[in-house]
């Protein structure tokens, strides 16, 4: 079965985190498998029939979307679109893992369970709901929207972060172990997938960059943020962040 899993993003953050929890898996490289392409996916699915997908090919960066509309819109609902239309077409029977972001919210209060109503800040976080309801209103029979907040486990990338913006926080190593414990209990519908503890993100820099500056809110110029990122569930005990 562990052949048949496909991953796409697969060397992002949370792919390359999937790959090590899912060595078997096919896991194309964005040169190999652009998600935007239609008859491409289509190919693909086509040929290799896998009966999971986790789909984390996105653009991910908030400056990036806002710059680049379009590209977003193509990469994160059309990519999606694609994907879902090749299953109900030549693998109607897959699993659809489809990772999702807790900034569909708005942020104002934080602690979202999964029925709450969205209300995304940006145009990234406008996407991802999209492709949401992209993969709610399919014909697939087996879908799953896992909403997260995650950051890779490695050096915080910039020199600040912020101590006013908060979530509640998996590394993506813990983030896919907690990916492939619900795809093995067989999940569907919108899921939380969420560490315990509610922290800000300069708490979080700080676990693999303890130098790191703290710094506001009040100091970036950028797109709206989404502020209270923390999610529960009503459906999934939280996973405990390793540090
Ligand atoms: N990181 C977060 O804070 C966070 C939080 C919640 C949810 N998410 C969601 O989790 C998923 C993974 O996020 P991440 O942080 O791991 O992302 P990431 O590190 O930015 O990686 C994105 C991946 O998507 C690939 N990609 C982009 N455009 C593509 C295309 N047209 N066709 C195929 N592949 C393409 C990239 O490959 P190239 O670099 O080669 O283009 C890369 O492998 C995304 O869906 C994201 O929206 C992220």
């Amino acid at each position: 079965m562990a052949s048949r899993v496909l991953i796409t993003g697969s060397t992002g953050k949370l792919g390359n985190a999937l790959v090590r929890i899912f060595p078997d898996a096919l896991a194309p490289p964005h040169r190999e498998l652009d998600v935007a392409d239609k008859e491409a996916v289509l190919d693909y699915i086509g040929e290799k029939k896998p009966k999971i997908i986790i789909h984390c090919a996105a653009l991910t960066g908030i400056r990036e979307c806002e710059d680049n509309k379009e590209n977003a819109w193509v990469v994160n609902v059309g990519g999606t679109e694609n994907l879902v239309k090749a299953c109900e077409s030549v693998a109607n029977d897959c699993y659809f893992v489809y990772v999702s972001t807790a900034c569909v919210f708005s942020g104002d209060r934080g602690n979202y369970v999964e029925t709450d109503v969205p209300c995304p800040k940006n145009y990234y976080s406008l996407t991802k709901l999209l492709g949401e309801f992209v993969v709610k209103y399919s014909a697939l029979k087996n879908w799953l929207i896992v909403r997260t907040n995650f950051v890779a486990r490695e050096r915080w990338p910039y020199a600040k972060a912020f101590v006013d913006r908060y979530g509640t926080y998996l590394f993506a190593d813990d983030l896919a172990k907690g990916i492939k414990k619900v795809i093995d209990k067989d999940v569907t519908g919108v899921l939380h997938v969420c560490g315990k503890d509610k922290i800000s993100m300069f708490e979080l820099a700080r676990i693999t960059t303890p130098e790191v500056k703290p710094m506001c809110l009040a100091d970036y110029d950028g797109p709206p943020l989404t502020v209270d990122m923390s999610l529960t569930s009503t459906r999934l005990e939280p996973f405990k962040i390793t540090r």
